[in-house]
């Protein structure tokens, strides 16, 4: 039987990022030379800061819908720029990301994510392979590559696997697999077809769309992508599942735990740090190790 921990992963390993304060519905980053306000459910305290300091946000993000929304100019923001990330433990994990505004108030990076590039460059042997599902601009996919593996990254918008291309490019790296397709269906095939991979690694949406605008809904497929996952993975092989959706660890915890019970697991909040020590929880993350 594995060992069980309940914890909180910190991205406390950037240079190029930070998270200034937050509260009161919102967060307040700065990345590169770019301040941004963003809305942040999350933050249910008091800011830290003064109005001052927030008013110094190059642009603020206010939303029109749950999902969409626009950015308020208050100073100047490059219609794209690039933010570096250096790994002091981990030498060839360089990665380099093209940021940009959209009307999703997402840029292109989820900093939080550093955690999980770290985890993967320590896991990721030189030839293994990696399975990166729903692989937004590739922050997993590149850190995988740049430890050695062999890299198929799935993204159901080729925008967005055409965004990560760039950042692969930027990254210095080469030879990613792409897969512009509903990663359920990918999987079903995968098992279907006997492949194997030594880590996979999946962020799962609340909902969202297959290239051929099938709708999807995590509720509906969840365990079904649990089940295929532990299909496809190596018996001494590595899943990294995380989680913005609202499913607290303990739910991931159970989740794999059914379909993996000899496995150890690792699963808590993944959490952002302010300069003054405050954390931020963005999501819920699982380790599971076979
Ligand atoms: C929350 S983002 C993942 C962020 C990622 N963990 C990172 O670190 O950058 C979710 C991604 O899932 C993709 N997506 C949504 N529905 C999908 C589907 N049915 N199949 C594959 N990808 C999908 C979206 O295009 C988006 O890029």
């Amino acid at each position: 039987m594995g060992s069980h921990k309940i914890k909180r992963f910190i991205a406390d390993t950037w240079k190029d990022y930070e998270l200034l304060d937050s509260g009161e519905g919102a967060k307040l980053e700065k990345f590169g030379g770019v301040v941004l306000d963003r809305p942040e459910a999350s933050a249910v305290w008091d800011r830290k800061k003064s109005f001052k300091e927030w008013d110094k946000a190059h642009s603020s993000f206010e939303s029109t819908s749950k999902a969409a929304g626009y950015w308020k100019q208050n100073g100047k923001v490059p219609n794209t720029w690039n933010l570096e990330y250096k790994s002091e433990e981990h030498p060839s994990l360089r990665l380099k990301f093209n940021l940009e505004t959209t009307r999703f108030k997402h840029i292109g990076i989820f900093p939080e994510q550093s955690c999980n590039w770290e985890y993967i460059a320590g896991k990721i042997k030189e030839g293994d392979k990696l399975l990166n599902l729903f692989a937004y601009t590739g922050g997993a996919s590149l850190a995988a590559k740049s430890a050695g593996a062999d890299v198929t990254h799935v993204d159901a918008i080729r925008q967005v696997i055409d965004w990560t291309r760039v950042n692969m490019e930027l990254s210095g790296l080469t030879g990613i697999r792409w897969v512009v397709e509903d990663a359920l269906k990918f999987l079903r095939r995968e098992v279907k077809r006997g492949n194997k991979y030594s880590g996979v690694v999946l962020d799962p949406p609340t909902w969202g769309l297959g290239p051929k605008n099938e709708k999807w809904k995590l509720e509906h497929s969840l365990v079904e992508i649990v089940e295929l996952v532990s299909q496809v993975v190596e018996p001494d092989g590595f899943i990294v599942m995380n989680t913005y959706s609202g499913l607290p660890p303990s739910t991931l915890e159970t989740l794999w735990r059914r379909v993996l019970p000899n496995a150890s697991t690792e699963c808590g909040e993944l959490c952002l740090q302010a300069s003054d020590g405050h954390l931020l929880s963005t999501g819920s993350l699982i380790r599971v190790e076979l």
